[in-house]
């Protein structure tokens, strides 16, 4: 795994845009993104929002896969993932919205989302490179604590602890929805890079079991340490669990010029 701990918190973003950027610069105008919602990449995708307007980057021609949906949700309703990816991803990265994919969530269309999903990534070639934030259980995507680790999509049921923290975009905790289709975790690990972003203190536990702790699905996150091209980006906040928090300050700051990612 490469960890990278930004001292400066605003700083996550753009560190996580540059290694998105550089991956998508060595595959090509039709790079895979795997793309997540909530707080954390909010500022990645600014960061790719900026080297597009410098012209340092251009995602016209990429494709892009949400980690998940909500299930239930009306069409067009503002928190579906469907919208949050159209305004959060979408718009700001000049994507093809032809070429923008979000699981299905309809009540209608549950039985046959996950296959669908999983064979719209294989037809585009598989995720290049998958953009993660972290549950503070654990979960990424939402496959919550005890998600099988070779998962594919399908539908989960939310634990009431992220309907909690998730309940801040809706009116009220009844509003959030009980379900969830999701990109499974066998799902996240096939994309070729994984990138997560974390920061504040919130997140140091989890980040703790995921880059420290043993393989679990109590931690699903937990998994990432057995993928090849896994790197994590965080604030010294969300480092504070990391025992060898100096080790890995260490090996990034002696790698070569070329291998280092720099602010834009
Ligand atoms: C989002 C997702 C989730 C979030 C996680 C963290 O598509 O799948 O795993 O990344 O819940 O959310 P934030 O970033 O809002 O703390």
């Amino acid at each position: 795994m490469e960890i990278i701990i930004c001292p400066v918190a605003d700083h996550v973003g753009q560190i996580a845009a540059d290694k998105v950027a550089k991956i998508a610069a060595e595959v090509g105008p039709g790079v895979v993104l795997g793309v997540a919602t909530g707080s954390s990449p909010l500022s990645t995708y600014d960061g790719l929002a900026k080297l597009i307007a410098e012209g340092k980057l251009d995602l016209s021609q990429a494709s892009a896969f949400a980690l998940d949906e909500y299930v239930g949700l009306a069409d067009g309703h503002p928190e579906s993932y469907h919208e949050v990816i159209r305004r959060t991803v979408t718009k700001p990265l000049g994507l093809d919205p032809s070429r923008v994919h979000v699981p299905d969530g309809s009540l209608g269309g549950l039985a046959s989302t996950g296959e669908r999903f999983e064979q719209a990534i294989a037809a585009a070639g598989g995720v290049d490179v998958q953009i993660l934030g972290i549950g503070a259980n654990g979960h990424i995507g939402f496959n919550e604590p005890t998600s099988s680790l070779v998962s594919r999509t399908r539908v989960k049921t939310l634990t009431d602890r992220t309907r909690q923290d998730n309940a801040r975009f809706f009116d009220s905790l009844d509003e959030v929805p009980r379900h969830a289709v999701t990109q499974g975790l066998g799902t996240i690990m096939a994309a070729r890079h994984v990138v997560l972003v974390a920061t504040g203190e919130a997140k140091a536990d989890a980040i703790a079991h995921v880059v420290e702790g043993p393989v679990t699905a109590m931690c699903p996150g937990s998994v990432l340490q057995m993928h090849q091209f896994a790197t994590v980006v965080i604030d010294e906040a969300a480092a504070l669990g990391l025992r060898l928090a100096d080790y890995y300050k260490r090996v990034y700051d002696s790698l070569p010029a070329w291998q280092k990612l720099e602010l834009s």
